[in-house]
């Protein structure tokens, strides 16, 4: 593979600035660089005044000047099977799920409305800068299959896993406590290791497993310790009182997972909004996430989750859009939402944390910091290419300071897909707006 390099300016984090932003050398701008590219790598970001008299011939330069380019987003929560289900009125967790999330994922038995929606749900990544997720699919192990056959067409990093669920859900959306579990191996088998693929064993929440499915997940986690874990917790109040009565012997919903082996490194668990002191120490010790949900959170009415908190506990802490529970596929929208949570809480959110929360944090948060979420020489050369004349208010807004992070804050803000001009994965541009202008704006 030929090396190519991108000309724009750049900004990613090199550790965590902190929620106030107040580690100002955790966040790398470079103002007019050049980013080279070496057999899908990143090999070297320094401004283009040193960077370009020293290319050799054969580099092709990709000229972005007037975009500001970031890592690829991580996005660590999301259902791909519920395209169809974002923007259903009226209901709070239990009530959403039956009424809308089960029906719509029984039609995942079938293969072909599988891959259909597998391929629309990751052109809606790519279009707003996300190159890697948590994805939930259905119970089907073919959803997996589709799943991944589609991110693999287009080379992307991407975790995910069959849910796990043997009760409290409708015929044809439960498998069998040895079935599903036997399944999952297949799957692990199939795909996790498999170029850029990684498999989540997947238990969709404590309700839809039984005990005996807990624990043979545990049993399947540990003798697989670089595969990764996924589910819900503590994400809206009904829930966690009918976790309550299922498990009384249990502490705490978060203990219910750590009894059966579930909380560990590469686990990441969504929500995290009704826990107590005693359950964020437990996720710090054991190196487990939470995902935050913002947009979801305020949609289906589960609460506010408290950044400083979970800060304070020293868990790690990724964004996730959790669609179809949420309300879209912008990590920045995403962020955006993140803020005026915060904000309900008496926090201010700054822009070098969600910078982190949206890139290196939710790397991290998946062990994947050494691979992605960053600029750093030898990262997996993911990108987001955003513009910060998208739209006419944003041209507007970002032109009134030169500062980076305020054009990260008002894209956060104002921006949706129309803010990312460009993604690519592993060196490749893999979206380009559609209609974009192919020039520079310099
Ligand atoms: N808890 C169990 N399943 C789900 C789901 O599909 N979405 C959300 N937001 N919470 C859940
Ligand atoms: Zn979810």
């Amino acid at each position: 593979m030929a090396d190519v390099a991108i000309r724009a300016d750049f900004l990613h984090c090199l550790r965590d600035p902190g929620l106030d932003g107040s580690d100002a050398g955790a966040v790398e701008h470079v103002r007019d660089g050049v980013l080279l590219i070496r057999d899908g790598r990143i090999e070297r970001l320094a401004p283009a005044a040193a960077m370009l008299p020293r290319l050799g011939p054969d580099v092709r330069v990709h000229d972005r000047r007037g975009m500001l380019v970031v890592p690829g987003f991580v996005d660590t929560h999301v259902h791909f099977p519920q395209v169809d289900v974002i923007a259903s009125y009226g209901s709070q967790l239990l009530d959403w799920l039956e009424r809308y999330t089960f029906p719509e994922e029984q039609r995942f038995a079938d293969a072909a409305h599988a891959r259909a929606a597998a391929s629309f749900f990751l052109d809606r990544l790519l279009e707003n800068g996300t190159t890697t997720a948590s994805v939930f699919c259905t119970v089907h192990p073919g959803s997996v299959d589709a799943f991944f056959e589609a991110s693999e067409a287009r080379g992307l990093l991407m975790v995910a896993g069959k849910c796990l669920m043997d009760r409290h859900a409708p015929d044809g959306l439960r498998d069998t406590t040895p079935g599903g579990i036997d399944d999952s191996r297949a799957l692990i088998e199939r795909w996790h290791g498999r170029g850029r693929s990684h498999y989540s064993i997947t238990v969709r929440f404590a309700v839809t497993s039984t005990e005996a499915q807990l624990e043979a997940a545990g049993r399947l986690a540990a003798e697989h310790p670089t595969v990764y874990v996924q589910s819900h917790v503590a994400e809206n109040r009904d829930e966690v009182a009918w976790v309550a009565r299922l498990f009384p012997e249990r502490r705490s919903y978060l203990d219910v997972y750590d009894h059966y082996g579930l909380l560990r490194e590469r686990a990441v668990y969504a929500h995290c909004i009704w826990l107590d002191d005693a359950d964020r120490a437990r996720l710090a010790a054991s190196g487990t996430a939470a995902s935050f949900c913002p947009t979801s959170n305020l949609f289906i009415g589960s609460g506010l989750y408290d950044l400083r908190q979970a800060i304070a506990a020293g868990h790690p802490i990724g964004l996730g859009t959790d669609v179809g529970g949420g309300t879209g596929y912008s990590m920045l929208r995403t962020l955006g939402e993140a803020y005026k949570v915060q904000q309900l809480l008496g926090i201010s959110l700054h822009p070098a944390y969600a910078l982190y929360l949206a890139t290196l944090g939710g790397a991290r948060s998946m062990y994947l910091g050494d691979r992605i979420g960053s600029l750093q020489p030898g990262r997996d050369a993911d990108l987001a290419v955003l513009d910060p004349a998208g739209t006419p208010l944003l041209a507007r807004r970002t032109a009134l300071r030169d500062d980076p992070l305020d054009t990260f804050f008002a894209l956060a803000t104002l921006a949706d897909d129309r803010g990312v001009l460009e993604t690519w994965a592993a060196g490749v541009p893999v979206h380009r707006r559609a209609g974009a202008a192919p020039v520079a704006r310099p």
